[in-house]
């Protein structure tokens, strides 16, 4: 497989490059790019291999509309309500920041324009009361999102949608046991770059054998 410039994506450039990306084209996706990403994503692990999840694929434009309606209402309950205080982040003392605080802005303003959205929904969850109910999802949407990246697609692991969970499964007709994991929209980007997340410092957040054991400090 190669890259979109053709060249092979070494996997750990890849892992280094793939940031949240909210600027997208409304570029369409080719059909046989959307299955390899999705190939990719049930490539990963799930508790015991149980794979209970499903994957539903949504282009239909009046469909995006309506949960993007639930996105933003989401977003404006927990993020634009913080917007002064965000914006004039100057020495980014949130992790999110300005920058990204305005990219997931876009993002929850133009949800509905990124070209294909993936729906993560795992089975046998909604009673569930087990804390780690996710982790049997997440390393797979994890490999969707750099196979994603493998083909010059932008993602971004949403959940601002989840205020509106019941909503989404009726309009989606997901059976009651389930509960939706994520919404990752795709799309070629529009802005931004490859660039590497910023994050505490790896030495900051290892402990060596017993908890607050580090090294180099
Ligand atoms: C559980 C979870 C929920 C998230 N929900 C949203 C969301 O609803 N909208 C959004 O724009 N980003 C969402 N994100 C993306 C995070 O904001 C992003 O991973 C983080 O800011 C780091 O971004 P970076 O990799 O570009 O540095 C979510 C991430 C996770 C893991």
């Amino acid at each position: 497989m190669k890259n979109i410039d053709n060249s092979p994506l070494d996997l750990m450039a890849g892992i280094h490059s793939t940031p949240a990306r909210r600027y997208l084209s409304d570029k369409k996706i080719p059909e046989k790019i959307i299955w390899s990403i999705l190939d990719a994503a049930i490539r990963g692990p799930s508790g015991g291999n149980t794979q209970m999840w499903s994957w539903i694929v949504i282009r239909n434009q009046d469909t995006k509309n309506k949960i993007a309606k639930w996105y933003l209402e989401g977003w404006n309950k927990s993020y634009g309500t913080k917007r002064e205080q965000f914006v004039s982040d100057i020495d980014a003392k949130n992790n999110l920041g300005r920058k990204n605080f305005l990219s997931a802005e876009h993002l929850a303003n133009n949800i509905q324009d990124a070209p294909v959205w993936i729906l993560a929904v795992l089975r046998n969850t909604n009673i569930s009361n087990n804390p780690r109910t996710g982790s049997s999802i997440y390393g797979a949407v994890q490999n969707l999102m750099l196979a994603a990246r493998y083909y010059g697609i932008g993602s971004t692991l949403t959940t601002l949608y989840s205020g509106h969970e019941k909503q989404v499964k009726h309009l989606l007709g997901i059976p009651t046991d389930a509960m939706t994991m994520a919404l990752i929209p795709l799309g070629y980007p529009a802005k931004g770059n490859w660039s590497q997340p910023k994050r505490t410092s790896v030495e900051d957040v290892t402990h060596w054998e017993q908890w607050n054991n580090y090294k180099n400090q």
